[in-house]
């Protein structure tokens, strides 16, 4: 069957289909016209976009698709290099730190950070707390500073200390503007990237202070080894690949430590900022998540013996991501011509999104409510009852996110936090969902009101 393809211009084939500042809406859109497969020209690229579950469930078949790096991910290289996120498969230095980190994230590993967790978590509550009910915060800039804050503490044991300043922290806002850049140097042609050269200079600018922070990080470590600490930094330094014996080498280790920073940070927050969207704009699940943390909790500390309990929380978190996770499409690239869910012809050389959103609202799988914000759909064995694939927001098989533990654990724990002690209210009732858009996305100009509960302090 041929994939179907918005009529490209001459001389810049489907360039004009795309919206340079948000081009994930323009793949919603266009799923939405042209159905569950469609396909770009853009410049000499063929880009193939994947939007239903039986398209997406196939290009999930090791055997005949890997990880492709390429477009903005591939620009995301000049500030990390071969670090976990952006390297290829059959990078050498991919498969060390992936066996030494492995284990680093596993469930024993996470639970050691819950301190480090606490420690931020407790600190944007008390600031809340100081500036009482009245005064609004910005959703995503408050989470922002938490998962920055959480990820430099608990995998470096560095402070950004973004709490007690009233702006973010240098580094993360060279990030953001590298990320944008790397955004939208993706979409562009190579002529047009050729002409922000003025941009790059900034970009190469700051991308050498951060990596210049993560040295010093390093130093300061093997200045003053820490051999209780239970960060990420002394397995970095010191952990042997149980496969050919080697250590991670220095410039490895400055990638991944850059690489946690980036994969860790917008991906949460912007999670989290999604999660108190939905949970205020549909009143009954807030309760429902308010309700469960009292049961749970009441007005006990959070301990880790409760994480298994708060499902309703881990299960709303998921369906957040269902609905329009941070990140919006995966890249996948088939190892050898072939047909996509048996019909659709693609070549080697060509790139294949996985175009997220509208495939985990795929009514084949999640029937005619998949545009409704549901966490009971998970409860009582659902979950588990998913077909195959279904739910992938934190990316496919070998190459899937290394920190979704961490992601959850913190995440759990900040929303069981709040609404133990905080009633949280939308500043603006009439508010409705605007994206900010760099890497990842996220809500924009979403602001909310923090009110002690009573009984509660
Ligand atoms: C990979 C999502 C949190 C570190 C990925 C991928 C996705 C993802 C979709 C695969 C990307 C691809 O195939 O190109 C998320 C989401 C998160 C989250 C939704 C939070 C809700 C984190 C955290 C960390 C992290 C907290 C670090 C502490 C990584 C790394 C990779 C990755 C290193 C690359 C793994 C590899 O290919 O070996 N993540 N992530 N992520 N994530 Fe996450």
């Amino acid at each position: 069957i041929p994939i179907p393809q918005p009529p490209p211009s001459l001389l810049f084939g489907n360039v004009g289909d795309l919206d340079p500042t948000n081009i994930s809406a323009s793949m919603w859109h266009l799923a939405e016209v042209y159905g569950e497969i469609f396909k770009l020209k853009l410049g000499g690229r063929t880009l193939v976009v994947c939007s239903s579950y039986e398209t997406v469930n196939d290009c999930c078949d090791w055997s005949r698709f890997g990880k492709q790096v390429s477009g903005s991910l591939k620009e995301v290289r000049a500030l990390t290099g071969d670090g976990l996120f952006t390297a290829h498969t059959e990078e050498h230095n991919w498969g060390v730190a992936h066996r030494i980190l492995m284990p680093v994230f596993g469930p024993m590993g996470i639970r050691k950070m819950w301190g480090g967790m606490m420690d931020i978590i407790s600190q944007m509550l008390l600031r809340w707390d100081r500036f009482g009910p009245d005064n609004v915060l910005d959703t995503s800039a408050e989470f922002t500073d938490l998962t920055f804050d959480a990820i430099g503490l608990c995998a470096f044991g560095y402070r950004f200390n973004n709490f007690y300043s009233d702006a973010p922290h240098w580094f993360c806002t060279h990030m953001t503007d590298v990320l944008r850049e790397c955004g939208v140097r993706g979409t562009l042609l190579a002529v047009q990237n050729k002409l922000r050269f003025l941009t790059a200079a900034k970009t190469d600018a700051e991308i050498k202070a951060m990596r210049d922070l993560c040295n010093e990080i390093i130093q300061e470590r093997i200045r003053h080894p820490q051999p209780d600490s239970k960060d990420l930094l002394n397995p970095m330094l010191e952990g042997k690949d149980p496969e050919t014996g080697e250590k991670m080498t220095h410039k490895s280790v400055i990638n991944n430590m850059v690489t946690f920073l980036v994969a860790g940070h917008e991906t949460t927050s912007g999670t989290l900022s999604f999660l108190f969207y939905h949970l205020l704009k549909n009143p009954e699940k807030y309760m429902a998540v308010q309700e469960e943390v009292d049961r749970v909790l009441g007005d006990k500390p959070l301990e880790p013996k409760h994480l298994s309990e708060l499902i309703y929380v881990k299960f709303a978190i998921y369906e957040a991501l269902r609905f329009m996770g941070p990140i919006t499409m995966n890249s996948k690239g088939p190892k050898q011509k072939t047909r996509i869910a048996g019909k659709y012809e693609v070549e080697s050389d060509w790139q294949i999104l996985l175009n997220l959103k509208p495939f985990m609202r795929d009514p084949k799988v999640w029937g005619d409510d998949g545009d409704q914000f549901k966490p009971e759909r998970f409860l009582n064995g659902g979950f588990e009852r998913l077909p195959p694939n279904a739910w992938k927001p934190f990316g496919d098989g070998m190459r899937s996110c290394i920190g979704r533990g961490f992601a959850e654990q913190e995440m759990v724990m900040t929303v069981a936090l709040m609404v133990q002690n905080f009633q949280v209210e939308m500043a603006d009732p009439s508010y409705d969902l605007s994206l900010q858009v760099a890497l990842t996305i996220k809500p924009d100009q979403f602001k909310i009101k923090v009110r002690r509960r009573s009984g509660r302090d």
